[in-house]
């Protein structure tokens, strides 16, 4: 006795013209030129799709047409609210013209990146988002050079005929260091991400940049952790690492994302430090969770549907390549809560 499940037979085309009496190319005619058929023959041909349940195969479709209804995207880590509030932009806009989304995390792993690209140009999609894992551009611009349209998200592009949609990250970690700054503070803690991520890299410049217009000497006034990823578990560990290093105790703890944050928030409870008696906490991003927590997170807000949503619109309106290659860079903003002790 076989355990298999059966596998159930889609009705195909010509189920639908034998059950309602007429040809395929007929059932062709009501699925892709109803105007073409009578209404007593559509009646005929529709009342068996329904008695069938038959769904048209899409890919064959788009094999015929030539016209492929998917677009793929690859961001770092889609358990970060971060990228799942863009995703949801970039669906949002897909959408509007029966485009569906192939959404994949690459771990900040280009080797994993790389894998999931060759996954997308050999399913055809109409083009890629990319948030690149690291430095290197190249799989992408390999991709765009097999015709495949690309648009960088989350990441500025280094070349003008490429489309990017980022946030002018030296200027959100400005205003986080420039909010801990007006608040007093002359110790900080830096918890930022691996610094083949051009996010991270800027962000640290921006912290650099803030603190030497105050007169602060960061050798002096800033403690640095490296973290090995922009995640929950890596800014618990960021906090840990922190406390046991004999040096003085931050006053003030700038996150380099909200998700880090959390992390970090958690650890500082665990070690009964108060947030934001003992030590002021800022994150980046400002996802939905930041103004849920107990205390309220601080944060540098970027505006996450509408980045998703423009790098979709960029793809579908072709302008992510060539001389039309659009590059937009939108302004973060701080959003001050309880967790600095601002307010
Ligand atoms: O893309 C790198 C980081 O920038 C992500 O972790 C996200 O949180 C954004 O802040």
């Amino acid at each position: 006795m076989s355990n298999q499940t059966p596998t159930i037979r889609r009705p195909s085309v010509t189920d639908v013209a034998k059950r309602a009496g007429v040809s395929v190319g007929t059932v062709s005619n009501v699925l892709n030129r109803p105007e073409s058929v009578s209404e007593r023959t559509k009646a005929k041909v529709e009342r068996a799709i329904g008695e069938l349940n038959f769904v048209r195969n899409a890919s064959a479709r788009q094999l015929r047409s030539g016209e492929v209804s998917t677009v793929g995207a690859v961001v770092l880590d889609i358990a970060n609210p971060f990228f799942t509030e863009m995703a949801r932009g970039i669906e949002d806009r897909l959408a509007q013209d029966d485009y569906t989304l192939m959404l994949c995390s690459s771990d900040e792993n280009p080797e994993r990146e790389a894998r999931f690209l060759r996954l997308f140009e050999e399913r055809g999609v109409r083009g890629v988002i990319a948030t690149p894992s690291h430095g290197s551009l190249d799989s992408l611009l390999r991709l765009r050079d097999h015709g495949i349209e690309v648009v960088l998200l989350d990441h500025t592009s280094p070349v003008p005929d490429l489309a990017s949609v980022a946030v002018d990250d030296v200027g959100g970690a400005s205003l986080a260091m420039e909010h801990l700054i007006g608040l007093g503070h002359e110790n900080f803690a830096f918890l930022n991400g691996p610094l083949n991520l051009r996010q991270c890299v800027d962000r640290r410049d921006g912290v650099y940049r803030t603190l030497q217009k105050h007169g602060l000497d960061p050798a002096v006034a800033l403690e640095e952790v490296a973290l090995d990823a922009l995640n929950a578990d890596a800014g618990e560990a960021g906090v840990r690492e922190l406390w046991a290093r004999d040096s003085g105790r931050p006053s003030a703890l700038f996150c380099a994302n909200d998700f880090t944050a959390l992390g970090a928030l958690r650890a500082l409870r665990e070690l009964e430090v108060d947030v934001p008696e003992d030590v002021a906490v800022v994150g980046y991003d400002d996802v939905m969770f930041a103004s849920m927590l107990t205390t309220p997170l601080t944060s540098v807000r970027q505006p996450m549907h509408t980045l998703g949503w423009t790098a979709a619109d960029m793809l579908l309106t072709r302008r992510s390549s060539g001389e039309d290659a659009a590059q937009v860079e939108f302004e973060p903003e701080l959003v001050v809560r309880a967790s600095s002790g601002a307010v």
